[in-house]
């Protein structure tokens, strides 16, 4: 099984942005407890960031045919992006959205997903841990299969 963990804007600056609101854990150290958890299931993982919307689109397209499933944090991409949603959208794998902070606590703007209607789930809330929690769903998805 082969999963895509794709971050949007700003999620490269975890650890020092607002760590009041998203932690002190490093999207490094997100990547290394991904891998730790997802090696003895034999699930390997593709791990890219960016800030830009065309290069999430790009990757999004260029990973469809290998791809088993995606765990995708959009950043402020979430709330507006019907270009992401788009792209996700064609592909006919499972989608977890994940968002470290919850959302639903903070500005309004960000009670809307235009992304959670056409993924699978969405975790809010739960910190770094919720990209674990995604993991955890393809695992036990593998298991049961
Ligand atoms: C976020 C929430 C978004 O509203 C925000 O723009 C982010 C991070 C989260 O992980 O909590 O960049 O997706």
């Amino acid at each position: 099984m082969r999963i895509l963990v794709l971050n949007g804007p700003n999620l490269n600056m975890l650890g020092t942005r607002e760590p009041h609101i998203y932690g002190a854990t490093t999207l490094a150290d997100i990547e290394r407890a991904l891998i730790t958890r997802a090696t003895p299931h034999g699930i390997s993982i593709d791990f890219v960031q960016s800030n830009h919307e065309g290069v999430i689109i790009d990757i999004i397209q260029q990973h469809q045919p290998s791809t088993n499933g995606i765990i995708i944090n959009p950043g402020a991409f979430t709330h507006y992006s019907y270009a992401i949603r788009d792209a996700l959208s064609a592909l006919s794998v499972p989608i977890i959205e994940v968002h470290i902070s919850n959302v639903y606590k903070r500005e309004p703007f960000r009670h809307h997903s235009v992304i959670a209607a056409i993924a699978t789930g969405q975790i809010a809330g739960l910190g770094w841990r919720g990209y674990l929690h995604a993991l955890d769903w393809f695992i036990d998805a593998a298991a049961n299969a």
